[in-house]
């Protein structure tokens, strides 16, 4: 973005975990934020009786108290993006925001895996959201630039040897007077969730209207994300990010961390060789941030960016956690429908190069998602950690 002027920024999703300290990071850098939220997350929490362990405020309380501490407002609307194209583009036409972040998906594998109607409901979800907001920006002609959050997990994990790219995948096509061209083509995917698979659809949209229509857009390959607060959501109680640590919304560092508070053995399933990709949510907030402002031009490719710290085992999650708090750690059969075993290296040039450092596991910051831990434990519902069924969940969320 260019930085002349007070830009101003649409946060879709801007009540979720993510959603919610970007907001304020933008507000914080004198953007005008807006958040548009159907509060949907909140409401799937009533269905399954799961709740974020931190005590999260209405969003109007949090943006009350973010305007008495910071002297600044971010306005919000209540809207759900994947019924309501016509809404969408009135808001295009009335803020003309300089960029857009979408998280407004629904974001758990398991939860998109629990059965046909939820199978159906997140792809309708966040294939509708994804598709309006892209018409929206078409209709309103406003010049924004899309970033969305999307997930390294829409290329599978099963082992492959070489560095996952960002996004693209160079191969060869032979032809007689081109024995050996080459050519780029979108890195094909291999989802292990319904959930991951709406990440995959939402990628041949993006390429489309990129091409199509000439619409400037980012995806962000995501991992797993970790942490609970960030320097601007500790700084009151009533601004307290959400901390989900069960089956279905928490992820493994979250469980893991729970466990540890409570004196519990880290539970392992299988041997714990199941490789994922982290980053920490200062970090994940900090890096949508030089995303949005390194826009791709009108007429680019979609700009696919790794958002990505460290690919760990969940073993070595267990170990880190286990050093710093002395649980033990278990191993349990897997419920889940997985690899047992995979390896994986994801390059997260194109954010290195812009100089995002990250913040790794065993450096200690996440010592504050123990003391959340700690200081909540009293309300865990230990039997939420562990999946009810074998088989109900398939790999992690991110
Ligand atoms: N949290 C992670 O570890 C992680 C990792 C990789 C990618 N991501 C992606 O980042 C995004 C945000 O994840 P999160 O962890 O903050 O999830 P979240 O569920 O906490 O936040 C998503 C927000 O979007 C809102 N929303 C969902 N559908 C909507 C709709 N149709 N209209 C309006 N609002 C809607 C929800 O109410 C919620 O507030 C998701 O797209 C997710 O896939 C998250």
């Amino acid at each position: 973005m260019p930085n002349e002027r007070p830009q101003t920024v649409l946060v879709l999703g801007g009540d979720g975990f993510c959603g919610w300290p970007t907001a304020l990071d933008q507000s914080d850098r004198g953007r005008n934020v807006v958040i548009v939220d159907n509060l949907s997350r909140r409401k799937i929490d009533a269905e399954l009786g799961t709740a974020s362990l931190t005590p999260i405020q209405s969003p109007e309380r949090r943006l009350e108290t973010w305007r008495a501490l910071s002297g600044r407002t971010i306005d919000f609307v209540e809207l759900d993006v994947s019924a309501d194209v016509e809404a969408l583009s009135g808001l295009l036409d009335k803020y003309r925001p300089d960029a857009v972040v979408h998280f407004a998906e629904q974001r758990s594998a398991p939860y998109s895996m629990l059965s046909s109607t939820h199978r159906t409901y997140t792809v309708r979800n966040n294939l509708m959201a994804t598709q309006n907001l892209l018409e929206a920006t078409r209709l309103s002609g406003v010049p924004t630039h899309i970033v969305h959050l999307g997930s390294v997990g829409v290329y599978g994990y099963s082992s492959k040897d070489w560095t996952m790219p960002e996004g693209y995948l160079e191969v060869t096509v032979p032809s007689s007077a081109h024995p050996d061209r080459k050519v780029e083509i979108l890195h094909p995917f291999e989802p292990v969730s319904i959930y991951h698979l709406s990440k995959c659809m939402d990628a041949q949209l993006f390429e489309f209207y990129a091409r199509y229509d000439n619409l400037r857009i980012t995806d962000l390959h995501q991992g797993v994300v970790w942490g609970t607060q960030t320097r601007l959501t500790s700084q009151s109680d009533l601004l307290v990010n959400r901390f989900d640590y069960d089956s279905v919304w928490g992820t493994v560092v979250n469980r893991f961390l729970m466990q540890a508070a409570l004196n519990h053995p880290l539970t392992v399933y299988g041997v714990g060789e199941q490789t994922r990709a982290f980053i920490h949510l200062e970090d994940a907030v900090n890096c949508v941030n030089l995303a949005l402002e390194n826009p791709p031009a009108p007429g680019d490719r979609v700009r696919v960016r790794n958002q990505v710290a460290e690919c760990l085992r969940v073993l070595d999650v267990a170990t880190v956690i286990s050093d710093q708090t002395g649980a033990e750690i278990s191993y349990v059969d897997n419920p889940r429908n997985e690899e047992a075993q995979n390896t994986l290296s994801v390059t997260n040039e194109s954010f290195s190069e812009l100089g995002f450092t990250p913040t790794l596991l065993r450096e200690g910051i996440w010592r504050e998602s123990v003391e959340i831990a700690q200081r909540f434990r009293a309300d865990v519902d230990l039997d939420r950690i562990l999946p009810a069924r074998p088989g109900e969940h398939v790999g992690e969320r991110a």
